[in-house]
């Protein structure tokens, strides 16, 4: 059993195989506090983490001072208005205008499993998986119950947090803020790391001394965002891939999020995650209830990687569902950076019979094949065929395409609405806007008020029936502007503050409905690239285009940021035309090929167009793929060198569960004159198996590998790659 609760001492134990996170009752007055989250204790003596005699941790030391308890405090969930200025996870709006709020504890209940949470992505566990606390507190002012959910996994180091709210009083209150993690530790000179980004550059690593006061990353943009990913780590400051203490937060949602490091007076850190309050504002109804969506918890104290490896293990294993998660997706070639938007049937087949020749296995046909749709000026939101670009509809090019012996799949962007529509033409109400107010277009659309059930309804008719008219059998399901001018007609005025969060609600919903009655479609999430690549997404599809630089030497440091916390196997990765459309670089076909490798492989050019050379290597680069897709879909993941650190080359391996076989994927991104060879250590190999090193013949020990490393010879010329495969012997 993860979790147990020592009665005498008044303290939750909740242990994963390497971490422990303690949880006390405080004083007689029974305040939730956090005592310890670290590398595993079994010690079940813990109350000195009490701090009794610490007048800022204990109320009945005050002597009557209390304000400065409540500011020091260690916190399992911090409230606003009665003295702890820091940052608050709960905060309310009351009728008379009040915003305080105090949480002692009233009762808890320990059970194996997690529950599901009602209409939001969240990771799953059986019952032999995960054991979940809930901790059962209240507000007695107000008659707020507040319910802190824990799940400890048993054999990974995570601990999933999530937080609901029930209204026992007779009147409404208005939720202002509803955080759903909260981690008060002692300042220990950690640093920040987080994921930042731009379209077409997400997830760039950052690294930042905490310093006094608030560092936030956010988005209010309505999705997760290019700029900001809803993760961040904690972690020693000498900690680097192998070494060292490293606290992960991963936010399971897709929507406006917060992560902030606070330091504080009392050289204390409240790490604190969850929706935006800002723009935030939810009516809870006497007798309803709030659930705030799932933080996951990563500790790790061996290290960045090993933090990594923790998230990928659960996401592949409790996040991410339906066939194709541990599955070989098929090698496809989308058609938006050969065509845009010119084509037709004749195009299209003669991409997928080049293709189909080559070994390709799926087509997928993206923007442009609906309405009247040749530009991105018009006809989202009228999602049935153009024919007179695709002359014999969908059902001809489909099974013109099958009988090639190829899969189709198709685009969509079903949250959208182009003002020239027939849609919109229709249903001017149906985008979110605020009368009287002319809404601000991105990309010449608008996004459609999905909290709206007939429009929610309208839209996935749509859709089904172009699924249902033949066999489709990808989606991807596109999303290319953030949302502004925030009203929605279906929304009273006291209720305006709940659309941002309605609307993330409203598209897993959505999704949600979508897997269900197509259950074999392979789904692939998108955001203008990675403008959504979040574990809320991931939920719902096993994959997510990465992001729009299609640039295989860019792609090096959006895929290692992207792959410090989610899978490999959930990184839309093609092998695009050069000079790239995305910057104009030249690389070789063969390394554009290697770095695609790293994800759900496939191509995004005009394959009747490329080189003969190229084209001629794509039968092997397919072969290669088949082969070594399993390993690095299914293996633990080591990053070895960063060119973002470097400046020269970039590195990482995949090794087996069973450690033994292993890839390694090296690109020199900068050539220099032959003067030494560069040395790789090898990582999480068996220090005494011997391993066959490519397929020079040499063998050598984990030991040798992982210590004495490999040397690679200078290669001749800017983005050159190698694979080397080990295999024990
Ligand atoms: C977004 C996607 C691209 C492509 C275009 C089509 O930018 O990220 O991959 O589908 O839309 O308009």
């Amino acid at each position: 059993m993860g979790i147990v609760y020592e009665e005498r001492q008044k303290i939750f134990q909740l242990n994963t195989p390497g971490s422990t996170y303690l949880i006390g009752l405080i004083d007689e007055e029974r305040f939730i506090g956090h005592l310890y989250y670290g590398r595993r204790i079994d010690d079940l003596n813990m109350e000195y983490l009490k701090r009794s005699n610490d007048a800022v941790r204990f109320p009945s030391r005050c002597n009557g001072e209390r304000l400065r308890f409540q500011d020091g405090f260690q916190a399992e969930y911090s409230t606003a208005g009665q003295g702890d200025y820091r940052e608050s996870c709960l905060e309310v709006r009351t009728r008379s205008g009040h915003n305080a709020c105090m949480l002692t504890y009233v009762s808890h209940s320990i059970y194996s499993g997690k529950p599901a949470l009602e209409g939001l992505p969240a990771t799953f566990g059986t019952e032999e998986d995960c054991t979940t606390l809930e901790i059962v507190c209240e507000d007695r002012v107000l008659q707020l119950q507040v319910r802190l959910l824990y799940t400890v996994f048993e054999k990974i180091d995570a601990i999933a947090r999530s937080v609901r709210v029930i209204n026992q009083a007779k009147e409404p209150v208005y939720l202002t803020r509803v955080l759903s993690a909260c981690l008060d530790m002692d300042n220990e000179n950690y640093d920040m790391i987080t994921l930042d980004g731009v379209w077409a550059k997400e997830r760039m690593i950052t690294r930042r001394q905490i310093a006094n006061g608030k560092q936030r990353i956010s988005s209010n943009r309505g999705v997760s965002s290019h700029q900001a990913n809803p993760f961040i780590a904690i972690a020693d400051s000498n900690a680097d891939q192998d070494f060292g203490r490293v606290y992960g937060m991963n936010f399971v949602y897709s929507g406006n999020f917060m992560a902030q490091a606070e330091l504080t007076q009392f050289d204390m850190l409240r790490v604190t995650m969850g929706i935006l309050p800002e723009g935030f504002c939810w009516k809870l109804e006497s007798g309803a209830s709030f659930t705030a969506p799932e933080a996951v918890l990563v500790f790790s104290a061996e290290g960045i990687g090993e933090m990594t490896r923790s998230y990928h293990d659960l996401y592949r294993n409790h996040l991410i569902r339906g066939k194709y998660c541990h599955a070989q997706r098929p090698v496809l070639i989308n058609n938006w950076e050969a065509t845009y938007f010119q084509f037709d049937t004749d195009k299209i087949l003669s991409i997928a019979r080049t293709a189909a020749a080559l070994g390709i296995e799926m087509l997928v046909l993206d923007d442009g094949w609906f309405g009247r749709r040749d530009n991105d000026a018009c006809a989202l939101g009228d999602w049935y065929v153009n024919e007179e670009k695709l002359k014999g509809g969908l059902p001809y090019l489909v099974s013109e395409i099958n009988r090639l012996g190829m899969k189709f799949g198709l685009w969509f962007e079903p949250e959208m609405v182009s003002p020239d529509s027939d849609l919109y033409r229709q249903h001017p109400d149906w985008a979110i806007r605020i009368p009287g107010r002319e809404p601000v277009q991105c990309r010449n659309q608008l996004v459609l008020d999905l909290t709206r059930r007939e429009v929610r309804d309208a839209v996935y008719g749509q859709i089904r029936a172009v699924l249902r008219s033949a066999n489709i059998e990808y989606v991807k399901w596109d999303m290319n502007r953030y949302l502004s001018d925030l009203g929605s007609l279906g929304l009273e005025a006291d209720r305006q503050g709940e659309l941002s969060h309605r609307y993330m609600l409203a598209v897993y919903e959505l999704q949600e409905r979508l897997i269900t009655e197509f259950p074999d479609i392979l789904l692939e999430n998108c955001s203008s690239g990675g403008g959504r690549y979040d574990p809320g997404m991931l939920y719902y599809s096993p994959q997510i285009w990465c992001s729009d630089d299609t640039d295989a030497i860019e792609r090096l440091r959006i895929q290692e940021g992207t792959a410090m916390v989610y899978p490999l196997g959930t990184m839309g990765a093609h092998v695009s035309d050069c000079p790239c459309h995305s910057n104009g670089r030249m690389t070789p076909f063969d390394t554009r090929g290697y770095i695609a490798l790293a994800g759900t492989f496939g191509y995004e050019l005009d394959v009747t167009r490329i080189a003969e050379e190229e084209r001629n290597k794509i039968p092997e680069q397919i072969r290669i793929y088949h082969k070594y897709n399993a390993l690095i879909r299914e293996g633990d993941y080591y990053r070895i060198t960063s060119c973002q650190e470097n400046h020269a080359n970039d590195s990482f391996m995949v090794v087996s569960k069973d450690k033994e076989e292993a890839l390694a994927v090296y690109i020199q991104v900068e050539a220099r004159p032959r003067l030494r060879s560069v040395r790789i250590r090898l990582k999480g190999l068996e220090d005494r198996w011997q391993y066959a090193v490519g397929d020079g013949g040499r063998i050598l020990s984990g030991a040798a590998l992982m210590n004495a490393g490999i040397l690679m010879d200078e290669l001749w010329g800017d983005y050159q790659g190698k694979l080397i495969y080990l295999k024990k012997v």
